[in-house]
């Protein structure tokens, strides 16, 4: 398929005729099919098209949600004009882009989610009152414009219906307008204007630009001496960081809407890891066999959702000691354990992130099974400390205990359990270096510019939800351990939420002990 449509040939042919210079933008246009750019084409092209009936839909489920977040925004930020980007496309290779996917701030306060569009731009405006929320995005073009079907990137013919501003105002329930009357915000920069840095780099730049134009005024007017802010294009800004830590926060607590797209995450989770291990004649014959776990898996992301929600670690025999192992090219051999770290993100971006262990002939051996059932241990230990009023690390460190325990009694430790659990010791992280949990939801790492003393140092509310997900990881040319126990790695990871009376591990219906994965290898395959 050739996406070279180009606007800006004016030419009536097909093909742009070769230039003698070789200016980069010639050599490109060479090899350019361009579209016809006769008047007569495009009033023949222009035109001929049925009328387009608009029936705006009701608000979607998560408005009022989003709704009630932006609110929670605007009161703690009053009088300051905030922007919170969704981001733009990002190139993978010459002209092809990666699939878009809004910044998850940006899809928190909107309640859009795979549906959104590229360049939008979530507007707070102070009011006496709070504030005006505006989404600014690019809609849909007529179809007497050449955009419409010469413009590859963005053109309905190319990319497909773009919708427009009161189809989205009545989907989000928010107010909409086109981009261009975003010029407006970015003129009206002062210092109490804060912008969401790492959604989108040019819009960043262009509110930086905005910065220094408008401390170059207030200097000649004022003949101050001082600018009011960094003035740093690019740099970093406390101000705006603040602003992305409050954003942060604010989804640490998931609502009921949130909680029910996680549990659809989980499910469709479930069914893809089921499918996995139908598909084990299939994944054994392949000599890249993780690549159809990969591919597997992917299906069942794509059909319940908008995609995986971080590279799926589909990881066999001694490739699971690696942690994030995403390159997945390795053989699934029987007699090996797989872990597949895998999760399904839905349309409203929402993620699960699970991870089993399976033996690939239905039967773990003595050893995988001593090292799966440690691993297990820990993970209930650091499961039976979730309740309202815990702190978080004391959900790592339950874990630890486990670990420490189990390392120090099949005499792998320097020392004792007790005393490597000391700070300054920690001998057993040796055999499990990641930490036991992290925040989950939009992002499969969530939360992760809250503040320590709200996160690792937070103390559990109901709503949270986070993981666990501790593991034992033996190297294949570690020598502290016996020779059995070199290239097994086993992690065993659930999505949890803290109750009002404790924690509901929401993975439970996963098969979770040793028993209960042998059962659903040999029934699937
Ligand atoms: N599931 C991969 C991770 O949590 O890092
Ligand atoms: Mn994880």
């Amino acid at each position: 398929m050739d996406r070279m449509a180009n606007t800006s040939d004016t030419s009536t042919t097909e093909t742009a005729t070769p230039a003698t210079s070789a200016s980069e933008e010639t050599i490109r246009d060479t090899n350019r099919s361009t579209t016809p750019g006769s008047e007569g084409f495009k009033s023949f092209i222009g035109s001929g098209w049925a009328a387009r009936e608009e029936t705006l839909p009701p608000a979607r489920e998560q408005a009022a949600f989003a709704a009630e977040r932006r609110a929670k925004v605007s009161a703690a930020f009053t009088g300051q004009r905030l922007i919170v980007p969704a981001g733009d496309m990002k190139q993978r290779a010459n002209d092809t882009d990666y699939p878009f996917r809004a910044h998850s701030a940006f899809a928190h306060l909107t309640g859009w989610g795979s549906d959104s569009e590229p360049g939008a731009v979530l507007v707070f405006e102070p009011t006496t009152g709070g504030h005006e929320t505006t989404v600014y995005f690019r809609e849909r073009a007529g179809r007497d414009s050449e955009e419409f079907y010469a413009n590859a990137a963005i053109g309905e013919f190319w990319i497909g219906a773009r919708p427009s501003l009161a189809h989205v105002a009545a989907d989000l329930a928010i107010a909409t307008r086109g981009l261009e009357e975003f010029d407006h915000v970015v003129d009206a920069v002062d210092t109490a204007t804060l912008v969401l840095r790492e959604a989108d780099a040019s819009v960043t730049e262009r509110i930086d630009h905005a910065r220094i134009r408008f401390a170059a005024e207030q200097a000649l007017s004022t003949n101050a001496s001082d600018a009011p802010f960094s003035l740093e294009i690019g740099g970093s800004h406390e101000p705006d960081a603040e602003l992305a830590r409050v954003l942060s926060e604010l989804r640490l607590v998931k609502d009921e809407y949130e909680l029910a797209e996680m549990r659809a995450a989980i499910d469709a989770t479930q069914r893809g890891f089921t499918e996995v291990l139908e598909e084990l004649p299939r994944i054994t014959a392949e000599v890249r066999g993780e690549r159809v776990i990969e591919g597997v898996f992917a299906t069942r992301a794509r059909l319940d959702g908008n995609d995986v929600g971080y590279g799926s670690i589909a990881a066999a025999g001694p490739h699971a000691t690696v942690l994030h192992w995403t390159r997945n090219d390795g053989p699934v051999v029987p007699g090996d354990l797989v872990l597949l770290d895998a999760g399904v993100e839905m349309d409203s971006y929402y993620t699960a992130d699970i991870t089993r262990t399976f033996p690939v002939n239905g039967t773990f051996s003595a050893v995988q099974r001593q090292v799966y059932e440690a691993v297990l241990e820990a993970a209930d230990a650091a499961f039976a400390v979730v309740k309202p009023g815990a702190v978080f690390r004391e959900v790592h460190a339950a874990a630890m205990q486990v670990i420490a325990r189990k390392t120090a009694e099949w005499g792998f430790l320097p020392v004792s359990a007790e005393e490597s659990l000391e700070p300054d010791n920690q001998f057993h992280r040796r055999y499990m270096v990641h930490g036991t949990s992290h925040h989950l939801g939009l992002d499969v790492h969530d939360c992760a510019q809250a503040r320590r003393e709200m996160y690792m140092d937070g103390v559990l509310e109901p709503g949270m939800v986070f993981t666990i997900e501790p593991g034992l990881y033996f190297q294949p040319d570690d020598l502290t351990v016996p020779a059995e126990f070199r290239g097994i790695g086993v992690r065993i990871e659930d999505d949890i939420v803290v109750t009002s009376s404790g924690a509901e591990n929401l993975s439970a219906g996963i098969p979770r002990t040793a028993d209960e994965v042998e059962a659903w290898v040999r029934g699937a395959s």
